[in-house]
C-alpha cells in the first residue's frame, strides 16, 4: 500500500469530508428566494452580503421574532440538496499568487460558493481554540474587550446543539466530554455529534498518544484546553447528515420578513457621509446596477477572501491601493486586507516496515460512518509539550523587529498591530495551553502535521487593474522563518510519536521526507511540499483598534462608519488553535445580540 495513496486520503478527508448520497426524497422549505433583483423590496432593516456560515446564522437570529426585515444577497446559488461536496461547481476557483518561499508554487484558495458558504464544503471538524487564545483576542482588542474566553463561551454554547456519543462507544474508546461547556438550545439546529462507530485500530493509537511525554488529556477539548481528545463533527446524528448553516439556519424557515436573493453580487456599500445606507449589487456576471436600502444596518458576511474586496471597492482601505485602483477614498483604513493568516500543513509519510502493523480504517467517501471527518481523534498541543527547545524559539521570535518580515511599505499602524501580535504569540509559544500543533490521529502510520498558528502574515487585496475580478491572495507563506522552525518541530514530533514502543513491532518507516532528512535539507523539503492553508482564512478585517491596524471595533462596526458591521471569519484577529467554523458561528451568535 503506497503511503502516497494514504496521504492523499488523509488530505481529502481533512479538507473535503464526505460526499453525500446523490439524492434525497426530503423536500425542504426555504426563506423567500428571490430570482430577480426587481423582486427585492426598496428597503429592509438589515441587509447582509453573503449567505454563508455567518450570514445565514445572523439572518435567522435577526428575523426570528418578526420585528425586523432582512435581505441576504448571495453571489452563488442554492445547490440542490445532496450535491456532491467535492463538486467544483460549489467552490470558488481562485489561486494564490506564486509563493516565493514555497519554490514559487501557487495554492488553490478553496472557499464555498453556494448557499451555506464554506460550511457546505468543509471537513466538519467541530472544535474550539484554547482559553489563552481567545484571551488573546481580548488582549489585542483593548481593555474593555468582551472577547476573552469567558466572554465567548456563552456564544459557543448557543451556537450548536451537542449530542453526546453512544455510551458503549465512549467507554471502549476513552471518549470523554464535559456537558458544562456545551449547549443544547432547542432553537439551535447546528448539531455537534460523534459517529456511531470507530475502528478498533484507534485504541492502540490512542494509548500511544496518551503515553507521549507531558501529553495533557483534558476531559473535553471544547473546554478551552490543549491535549489529546476526541472531538465531535458538525453532523446531524438523526439524519446522519452534514449539519451546516443552510440546514441549521435556512432550510424550513419561512418568514415574511426574511428574503434571500441568490446569483447576485454585492459590489459596494452606499453611504450618506460615513453612514451606510444600503448596497449596490448586480446580477452575477453583468454590470446592471441595482440598489437596496438598509434602514438600520448593512452587514458584510462575504468571508475573509471577499469582505476586504467589498470594503476596498467602497473606498475603505489602504490609501495607496485605492489611489492606484482610482477608487475615491471614503475612509483611509490601512488594515483592510492585511493581517491575513491561515493554518498550514504537510504530510509526513510512513509505512509499516513489518507489513503486519495495526490496520487502519478503509476511509472511503461514502458508506463507512467513520469516514465522516475521519475518526474524530487528535492531539492539539503546545510547543513546550513538543520540545524542550520551545524557549529558544520563543526568544528568537520575540527578538525580531516587528517590521522585518512584513511587506515593504506596511503602514505604521499595521506594524504596531503586528508588534502586539508578536508579544502575544511569544507568550503563547511558551504556553502548554495553546495549540501550535494539530496531529490528527487516523489509525494509520504517519500523516498530517498542522501548524495551528502562523506568524507570517499575508494580504488579500483587490487587483488595482481590475477591482471587480477575484482578489489577489498572497499567503506570504514561510516569509517569517519562525514558521519553518515550528514546522520542523512538528515533523520531529511525528517522528517521536511513530517511535512509540506500541508501534515498534510494526517497524514504522518514514518514506517522505525520510528519517535522516534534517536541518536545512528538511527546511527545503518543507518549502517544496507545504500547503499554506487548511481553508481557514482569517483576519483581513481584524477586530482591533484602528491605531493597531484593525478594521472593526469590539462590536464589529467598521472604524469610522455608522451602520456598517462585518460578521464573518475576517474579523478574527488571530487564529484560534482550532479549525475555524465553530468560532465563526460563535461570532455570529454574539453579534446577533448586539445588533437588535
Ligand atoms: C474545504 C474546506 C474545509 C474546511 N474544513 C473545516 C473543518 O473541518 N472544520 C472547521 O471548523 N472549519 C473548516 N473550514 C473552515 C470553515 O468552513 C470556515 O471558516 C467558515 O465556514 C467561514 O465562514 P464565513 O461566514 O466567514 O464565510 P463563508 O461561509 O465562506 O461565506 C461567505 C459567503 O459570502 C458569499 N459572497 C462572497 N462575496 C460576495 C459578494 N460580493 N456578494 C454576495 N455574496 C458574496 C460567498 O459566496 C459565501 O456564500 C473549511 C473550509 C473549507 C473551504
Ligand atoms: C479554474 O480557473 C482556471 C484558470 O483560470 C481554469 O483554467 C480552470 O478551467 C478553472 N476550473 C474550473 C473548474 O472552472
Ligand atoms: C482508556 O480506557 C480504559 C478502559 O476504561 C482504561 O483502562 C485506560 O486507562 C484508559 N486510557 C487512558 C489513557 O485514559
Ligand atoms: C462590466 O464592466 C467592465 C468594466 O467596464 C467590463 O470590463 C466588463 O466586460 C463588463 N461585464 C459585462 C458582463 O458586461
Ligand atoms: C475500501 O472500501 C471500498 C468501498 O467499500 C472498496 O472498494 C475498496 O476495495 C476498499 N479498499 C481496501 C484497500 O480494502
Ligand atoms: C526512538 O527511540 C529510541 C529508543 O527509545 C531512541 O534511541 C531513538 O533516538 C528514538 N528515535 C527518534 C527519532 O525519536
Ligand atoms: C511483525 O508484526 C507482528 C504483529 O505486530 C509481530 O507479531 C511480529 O513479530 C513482527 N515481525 C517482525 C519481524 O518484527
Amino acid at each position: 500500500m503506497g503511503s502516497r495513496v494514504f496521504s492523499i486520503s488523509l488530505a481529502t478527508i481533512l479538507t473535503t469530508a464526505w460526499a453525500a448520497p446523490a439524492e434525497t426524497a426530503e423536500r425542504f422549505g426555504y426563506a423567500n428566494i428571490l430570482q430577480r433583483g426587481t423582486q427585492v423590496r426598496d428597503a429592509y432593516d438589515y441587509i447582509i452580503a453573503g449567505a454563508g456560515t455567518a450570514g445565514l446564522t445572523l439572518a435567522d437570529r435577526l428575523t426570528a421574532d418578526g420585528k425586523y426585515s432582512v435581505l441576504v444577497i448571495e453571489y452563488c446559488y442554492p445547490s440542490s440538496n445532496g450535491r456532491n461536496f467535492l463538486d467544483p461547481g460549489i467552490s470558488y476557483n481562485i489561486s494564490s499568487i506564486p509563493q516565493v518561499d514555497m519554490n514559487n508554487r501557487e495554492q488553490q484558495v478553496r472557499i464555498g460558493c453556494c448557499v451555506g458558504g464554506s460550511s457546505a464544503i468543509n471537513g466538519m471538524v467541530f472544535v474550539r481554540g484554547t482559553k489563552p487564545e481567545y484571551d488573546g483576542w481580548a488582549e489585542l482588542g483593548g481593555t474593555k474587550s468582551t472577547w476573552d474566553w469567558n466572554g465567548v463561551l456563552p456564544y459557543f454554547k448557543k451556537a450548536s446543539h451537542f449530542n453526546p456519543p453512544d455510551e458503549v462507544l465512549a467507554k471502549n474508546f476513552n471518549i470523554t466530554w464535559d456537558p458544562e461547556v456545551w449547549g443544547q438550545d432547542p432553537d439551535t439546529h447546528i448539531y455537534a455529534s460523534y459517529p456511531n462507530y470507530e475502528e478498533p485500530v484507534m485504541i492502540p493509537f490512542y494509548n500511544a498518544a496518551a503515553k507521549m511525554p507531558k501529553m495533557p488529556i483534558p476531559k473535553d477539548g471544547a473546554g478551552g484546553k490543549s491535549g489529546l481528545f476526541w472531538f465531535p463533527t458538525s453532523m446531524d446524528n438523526q439524519k446522519y447528515w452534514r449539519s451546516y448553516s443552510r440546514t441549521g439556519h435556512y432550510d424550513n424557515i419561512k418568514r415574511d420578513n426574511y428574503d434571500v436573493i441568490t446569483m447576485h453580487k454585492v459590489k459596494k456599500i452606499l453611504f450618506d457621509g460615513t453612514t451606510a445606507t444600503g448596497v449596490q449589487f448586480s446580477p452575477r456576471d453583468t454590470n446592471q446596477t441595482l440598489t437596496a436600502r438598509a434602514r438600520k444596518e448593512v452587514i458584510i458576511s462575504a468571508g475573509t477572501v471577499h469582505t476586504p474586496q467589498i470594503l476596498q471597492n467602497s473606498g475603505i482601505g489602504p490609501k495607496d491601493l485605492l489611489t492606484q485602483a482610482k477608487i475615491p477614498i471614503l475612509i483611509e483604513l490601512p488594515g483592510v486586507g492585511q493581517n491575513f493568516q491561515d493554518h498550514a500543513y504537510l504530510a509526513v509519510n510512513y509505512q509499516w516496515g513489518n507489513g503486519s502493523g495495526p490496520i487502519g480504517p478503509n476511509i472511503t467517501q461514502t458508506g463507512n460512518p467513520s469516514s465522516i471527518a475521519g475518526p474524530n481523534l487528535g492531539a492539539w498541543i503546545g510547543l513546550p509539550t513538543m520540545t524542550d527547545d520551545f524557549e529558544k524559539i520563543a526568544s528568537r521570535y520575540e527578538a525580531q523587529d516587528p517590521a522585518q518580515y512584513l511587506p515593504k511599505n506596511t503602514h505604521p499602524t499595521v506594524i504596531a498591530g503586528y508588534k502586539a501580535f508578536q508579544k502575544l504569540h511569544a507568550k503563547l509559544l511558551r504556553s502548554t495551553n495553546s495549540n501550535w500543533l494539530w496531529l490528527p490521529i487516523f489509525g494509520q502510520p504517519g500523516g498530517i502535521v498542522m501548524s495551528m498558528h502562523v506568524v507570517s502574515h499575508g494580504t488579500i487585496n483587490i487587483d488595482p487593474a481590475n477591482p471587480d475580478a477575484e482578489p489577489i491572495v498572497d499567503y506570504r507563506a514561510l516569509s517569517n522563518p519562525i514558521d519553518l522552525d515550528i514546522m520542523v518541530e512538528n515533523i520531529r514530533y511525528m517522528r517521536k510519536f511513530m517511535n512509540s514502543s506500541a508501534f515498534a513491532a510494526s517497524r514504522p518507516t518514514e518514506t517522505g521526507p525520510g528519517i535522516n532528512v534534517e536541518g536545512n535539507e528538511l527546511k527545503e523539503w518543507i518549502k517544496s511540499v507545504l500547503i499554506p492553508t487548511n481553508f481557514h482564512p482569517i483576519a483581513t478585517a481584524a477586530k482591533k483598534p484602528k491605531e493597531m491596524g484593525g478594521v472593526v471595533d469590539e462590536e464589529l462596526r467598521v472604524h469610522g462608519t455608522k451602520g456598517l458591521r462585518i460578521v464573518d471569519g475576517s474579523i478574527m484577529p488571530t487564529l484560534p488553535g482550532a479549525n475555524t467554523q465553530q468560532s465563526v458561528y460563535m461570532i455570529a451568535e454574539k453579534v446577533s445580540l448586539l445588533t437588535c
